[in-house]
């Protein structure tokens, strides 16, 4: 479906009609194994559902065709993307590459788990090209991890420039487009080898499951990553691919909302004195804006803003909010927000990778954007009492 623009392949990729009753919408094969027509007489292929399952075949046709690639594989969760990642393309006395700001549990996957079993990481500052290409070690760096925006400071890396530095040292570039989205932003395009996705964020978009997936661009990649998918088995149920790729269908509209609601976010938050810094993408004073505006279709539905009184300050209007819910996660339609410091964060806590304590963050929602900004503004004047 190559030729056809994003919102034709998210509705229709992997998601023919079904041939026997003419069902639109992809079914849930709930089951983990098929008849056999004979010994080895496997209908398309389908043998047991760790291996594969129709309704992640649809799934990971879709994801594909969104984000270009070659193959898509969906996984129990964003973690569980990585990890497979991560023992398909490394081995014991390897280095990667990481951002010194990444999401938490990505962090912690690299610190307490890949380390143990002898994967080596540098937590470099990605937004700096130069920085990465210190970095490498030509023949021992496998990988040039790239969050971009990073969670949670938002930092821009530029997916162009990045992919030249690792393909220099014959390593891959892999981009986490979590915060972005297949919508916003086409990592291979720009020279990515590998595309992760946390599902559970704007694929999935309403806050029901959690998932992950990857997307590469050739199949020499894919092919020990589809060896280790079925080998480690951190596979997406069918019922969690039904899900996403329900998501799926409507992640264009949904992306210009969440771009539209946080750009009004932000305007507000940057006429609160209150508010020392308020960061996001799409302001032209972020030191990443450049690269985000040649990068990325629009900025996206996430902002993050450091309280000028500190921590308590931070926790207090975190714990203010009533439309914008206190929680964890990101990217669904209902508006959050929370304290990445003690919240999804605190993982990171002594690492070079801790985040400042008077740090909120919010993932912005595809509400009325008059009651988003009514519901900030009433958690700010509760701050003054
Ligand atoms: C940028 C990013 N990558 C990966 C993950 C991990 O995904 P999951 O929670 O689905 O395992 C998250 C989770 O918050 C994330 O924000």
């Amino acid at each position: 479906m190559s030729d056809f623009g994003f919102e034709t392949r998210a509705i229709h990729a992997g998601q023919e009609p079904d041939p026997r009753t003419g069902a639109v919408v992809p079914a849930i094969y709930a089951t983990s194994t098929y008849k056999q027509d004979g010994v080895g007489g496997l209908r398309e292929g389908y043998e047991y559902s760790r291996s594969a399952n129709p309704t992640r075949t649809a799934l990971e046709e879709c994801l594909a065709a969104l984000e270009k690639g070659v193959r898509g594989f969906a996984f129990a969760s964003g973690l569980a993307a990585e990890d497979t990642l991560l023992r398909a393309l490394t081995k014991p006395g390897d280095h990667v590459v990481i951002p010194n700001d990444a999401y938490g549990g990505t962090y912690r996957l690299f610190d307490k788990v890949q380390a143990r079993w002898g994967l080596a990481y540098d937590p470099v500052p990605i937004a700096d090209v130069e920085a990465v290409r210190a970095a490498v070690q030509p023949g021992t760096t496998r990988i040039v991890w790239v969050e971009t925006p990073t969670n949670p400071l938002l930092g821009i890396a530029d997916i162009a420039a990045l992919a030249e530095v690792a393909h220099a040292a014959d390593a891959l570039l892999v981009v986490d487009n979590t915060f972005a989205s297949s919508y916003l932003q086409q990592p291979l395009d720009l020279g990515a080898d590998v595309v992760v996705h946390s599902t559970t964020k704007y694929a999935g978009g309403h806050s029901d499951v959690v998932g992950g997936a990857l997307v590469v661009r050739d199949e020499a990649v894919a092919e020990p990553i589809a060896f280790h998918q079925n080998s480690m088995g951190a596979v997406a149920g069918p019922f969690d691919s039904w899900l996403v790729l329900r998501g799926l269908r409507t992640l264009a509209l949904r992306m210009e909302r969440h771009s539209d609601n946080a750009e009004r976010v932000v305007a507000f938050l940057q006429g609160r004195p209150e508010v020392s810094e308020v960061i996001y993408p799409g302001l032209v004073e972020h030191p990443g804006h450049a690269v985000a505006a040649r990068q990325m279709k629009r900025f996206g539905g996430m902002v993050s803003f450091r309280m000028a009184a500190g921590e308590r300050a931070a926790l207090d209007v975190v714990e203010h909010t009533e439309l914008f819910t206190l929680a964890e996660s990101l990217g669904g339609v209902e508006s959050l927000i929370e304290h990445p410091g003690r919240m999804t964060h605190a993982s990171a806590a002594g690492s070079p990778l801790e985040v400042p304590d008077d740090l909120v963050r919010v993932s912005v929602g595809i509400e009325t954007a008059d009651d988003l900004v009514a519901d900030l503004a009433q958690a700010f004047e509760r701050l003054a009492r």
